[in-house]
């Protein structure tokens, strides 16, 4: 559905078109001279303007200018009475994106209607595909076959077709995107415009305008009317990024579209009506938030129809070779000499399961990029691992201990390994606490507690 304004000062072609349009499904109103179709230019913004040329006082060519002047956007259709060649080429000069002569055909009103609209509709479209493409992902790139992930996949399919208001939050990294993205690829929304805005990257007043849109003259720089993301994403779905990063000022905004769905652009003085699914993602506790002082409570309730919480990778850790394989193979196509895909040795595996990756997921798969690269051969092994993550390695490469027939005193030959690492630490370390503790994992104070446990060795 389209929004299209009908300027005639001939009632009955203003009242044929009108009806005409309704009828195919869109949204009509009509000015019967060019005084009001100014008046409604400057208070809506139409997607389509038909306008006739020849009126008395403003004409349709000054309709016409004034359009691409605030509201460049919007598509306009001239109606000439008679072959006036010289005036439809000015229009078309001026932006005008075609002419019809009086008396038209029905039909090929029609087809030059919808050529129009399909332009419009494909350039709003056009931006919106940019900025899809940047990070595409339904299910098939979400890996996850620990509990807690299956848990989120199954959620995901739940909620993909309700519209309730979804809630995602999880550490860095972690794939709120992803769940996002995924929410809407499994919903009926598909195919509909899905649109992004990270709420952290702009300063309150630019956000606002970017989400609600504005009308000419609203600020220093609005030098047309221009529609807002949240009137982008209508009929499909909007991703609220980082939520928690909004002002108070913006949490109340976002509270009346949540509630009413409508919303007023900046400067604007009509309300605008909108369909859209909103999903949000933060990275800090909201419940914290709210503790605070930081966020609104209210929008908090509001937003927390659907929470789907994301675990950090460390409580997931069964999922870490998955995601190595993975990255393994999704790097590999982009390696220059065409070397195929590497493999990792168990070691080098290990230490990766064994981190904490306070980066999650992020981390990871950026850690594997550079793996690849900084490989020269075709195993990644231990030895080309960052230090960070070799630190931590475990016990795991202890030589096999046999356990005597006799049986052993597990506490004593656990205290005895604990004093004799404790010892060769503090030898490594040519007697530096700090450094010994480093060897061995520990925190200073951890390894210093253990020291006095056993009286200085
Ligand atoms: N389960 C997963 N399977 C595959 N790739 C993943 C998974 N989780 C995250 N990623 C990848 O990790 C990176 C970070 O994910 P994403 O951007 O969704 O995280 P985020 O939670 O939004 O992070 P931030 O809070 O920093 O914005 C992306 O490149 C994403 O493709
Ligand atoms: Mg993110």
């Amino acid at each position: 559905m389209s929004k299209i304004l009908v300027v005639d000062d001939e009632q009955g072609i203003r009242d044929f078109l009108a009806i005409m349009l309704k009828k195919d499904g869109h949204e009509a109103v009509t000015a019967g001279n060019g005084a009001d179709a100014l008046r409604a230019v400057q208070a809506e913004i139409f997607d389509l303007v038909i306008t006739d040329v020849k009126m008395p006082g403003i004409d349709g060519i000054e309709v016409l200018r004034t359009i691409k002047d605030i509201s460049p956007e919007t598509v306009v259709i001239m109606i000439t009475a008679f072959a006036a060649t010289e005036t439809a080429i000015e229009a078309m000069k001026l932006g005008a994106y075609d002419y019809i002569i009086k008396p038209f055909k029905v039909d090929e009103l029609k087809i030059i209607i919808n050529n129009s609209l399909e332009k419009r509709h494909l350039r709003k479209e056009n931006i919106l595909l940019k900025r899809e493409i940047e990070s595409k992902a339904g299910f098939e790139n979400f890996i996850g076959k620990s509990e807690p992930m299956q848990k989120v996949f199954t959620l995901i399919k739940q909620v993909a077709d309700a519209t309730s208001t979804v809630l995602i939050t999880g550490e860095s990294g972690t794939g709120k995107e992803l769940v996002a993205k995924a929410i809407y690829h499994n919903s009926a929304r598909k195919g509909r415009p899905f649109v992004t805005v990270n709420c952290g990257a702009l300063p309150e007043t630019l956000l606002e305008s970017e989400l609600f849109g504005y009308m000419k003259g609203a600020f220093t720089g609005a030098t047309s009317n221009k529609q807002g993301l949240f009137e982008a994403a209508n009929g499909g779905t909007i991703f609220l990024d980082e939520i928690s990063a909004t002002t108070p000022g913006l949490q109340i905004k976002l509270l009346r579209v949540l509630q009413e769905r409508e919303f007023m652009r900046v400067g604007g003085t009509a309300s605008v009506k909108v369909d859209v699914h909103v999903i949000v993602a933060s990275n800090r506790d909201l419940l914290t938030e709210v503790a605070k002082g930081a966020f609104r409570e209210d929008l908090y309730y509001r937003l927390n129809v659907i929470p789907i919480q994301l675990p950090p990778l460390r409580e997931r850790r069964e999922d870490i070779p998955h995601l190595v394989e993975f990255f393994l193979k999704k790097y590999a196509k982009k390696d220059a000499q065409g070397t195929g895909t590497k493999k990792i040795d168990p070691a080098a595996m290990r230490s990766l399961i064994d981190y904490h990756w306070p980066g999650n997921v992020r981390e990871l798969e950026n850690t594997i990029e550079r793996l690849i690269i900084m490989t020269p051969n075709d195993m990644i092994t231990l030895e080309q691992m960052p230090d960070t993550i070799k630190k931590v390695r475990p016990s795991a490469e202890l030589a096999p201990l046999d356990l005597p027939d006799a049986g052993v005193d597990l506490e004593k030959l656990l205290e005895n390994a604990e004093k004799m690492f404790l010892r060769k630490a503090l030898e490594k370390a040519g007697g530096v606490k700090t450094e010994a503790a480093k060897l061995l994992g520990l925190t200073f104070r951890s390894f210093r507690h253990r020291l006095q446990k056993y009286g200085d060795l």
